[in-house]
């Protein structure tokens, strides 16, 4: 991409930025309006995408049986993700399936529709996709291409925590994720380091769109993870993407610390936490770190990062993400700082070991009705 005409145009940022901002952490020479803008262009364009893949719901159709299971990848609240092998290709992919019975049971019919048709359009570089989609009597089929380095949650607790510059060059990744769903008019809702898979380039894929949705104005479901759930959702005001800006600082900072800022046994006093705003800082935390994270971790919507008239420059251009190159780092051209060890395309040693589960069966199709729109 570049860069016309920008020396004007980010001069005039610096000015702005020395009158409202604290100088001392943004650099004056940084992502500029006018990359900003040729990149929203790009923007605009994946997101055009996004809606003619949803308005012509085209996921490819497959079924169950072209697909060999061989292992538990990870399990969550409504579902089993497994590696599995295409008999016709020998690909290798993840597949998530998901209990009908579950979802109907807890009340979440919609958010796995909205599941498959944001996984059937998303396209860019740090987040997953839908390959193929089907159902049976049971169970509903998600199938993703496989990333085989694991959740950046096994890196993290292996490690204890990540150096700053690591930290820096995951959370860009995110930011430049969020930034893209956002685009799209998406809220993401559930980002953990859980969720955040490791490729074998060591870049990041965000995974799990089972919490996120379209914004048609503001929305107000509770759902995420006690840890990372913004003040204003535990609040139940109408919220938007603002959510996810509080919490990538909720993740700038657990991947620095080891552990999250607001935390407790209870999940009503980390809410009490969150909602004060309140958080220790780790003496080691550099003072760019404590910086971003006072303006992100902001219970006032109206002040926080990613929320503001500059948007995501706020980010771009902080201190703490100078060494970032944000069109390297969009085209992997940047050394990835942890590379996983991947023997195979089918090596599952990067992810937790799960006991095999008996699957169910039904003669019958179970929740015909209320699936019929998948
Ligand atoms: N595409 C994938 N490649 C490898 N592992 C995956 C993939 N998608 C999910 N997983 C694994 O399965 C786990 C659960 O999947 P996820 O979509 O997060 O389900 P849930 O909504 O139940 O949390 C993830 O945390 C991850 O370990
Ligand atoms: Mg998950």
């Amino acid at each position: 991409m570049t860069d016309s005409g920008s020396s004007h145009k980010s001069s005039s940022l610096s000015k702005m930025a020395n009158e409202d901002k604290n100088e001392y952490f943004f650099t004056a020479s940084g992502y500029s309006p006018t990359k900003q803008e040729a990149y929203n262009l790009y923007l605009r364009k994946l997101h055009e995408h996004f809606v003619q893949i949803w308005n012509s719901n085209s996921a490819k159709v497959s079924s169950p049986e072209e697909f060999l299971k061989i292992k538990i990848l990870g399990t969550g609240a409504f579902g089993i993700v497994y590696l599995v092998r295409k008999q016709d290709t020998g690909k290798y992919y993840a597949m998530k399936m998901l209990e009908k019975e579950k979802i109907f049971r807890l009340k979440q019919i919609e958010h796995s529709l909205y599941e498959k048709k944001i996984l059937s359009g998303l396209n860019f570089p740090f987040v997953v996709y839908l390959k193929y989609f089907f159902k049976d009597n049971v169970y509903l089929y998600y199938v993703l291409p496989f990333i085989p380095g694991g959740e950046m949650f096994t890196h993290l607790r292996k490690m204890g925590k990540f150096e700053e510059t690591t930290a820096q060059f995951y959370a860009a990744q995110v930011l430049l994720a969020l930034e893209y769903l956002h685009a799209c008019d998406l809220v993401y809702r559930d980002l953990k380091p859980e969720n955040i898979l490791i490729d074998p380039n060591g870049y990041i894929k965000l995974t799990d769109f089972g919490f996120c949705k379209i914004l048609k104005g503001r929305t107000w479901t509770l759902c995420g993870t006690p840890e990372y759930l913004a003040p204003e959702i535990i609040l139940s005001k109408g919220y938007g993407t603002s959510v996810d800006w509080w919490a990538l600082g909720v993740l700038m900072y657990e991947m620095s610390a080891g552990f999250p800022p607001f935390y407790a046994s209870d999940p009503m006093m980390i809410y009490e936490k969150i909602v004060h705003g309140k958080y220790k800082v780790p003496s080691h935390f550099s003072s760019e770190l404590k910086h971003v994270l006072s303006h992100t971790l902001e219970t006032d919507i109206s002040k926080r990062y990613g929320n503001l008239k500059d948007g995501v420059l706020d980010f771009k251009n902080h201190k703490w993400f100078k060494s970032i190159d944000w069109e390297k780092l969009l085209i992997n051209r940047v050394p990835a700082p942890i590379v996983p060890k991947v023997k195979s395309p089918c090596d599952t040693s990067n992810f937790d070991h799960y006991e095999d589960q008996k699957l169910k069966e039904s003669d019958k199709c179970l929740f015909e009705d209320e699936f019929s729109d998948f």
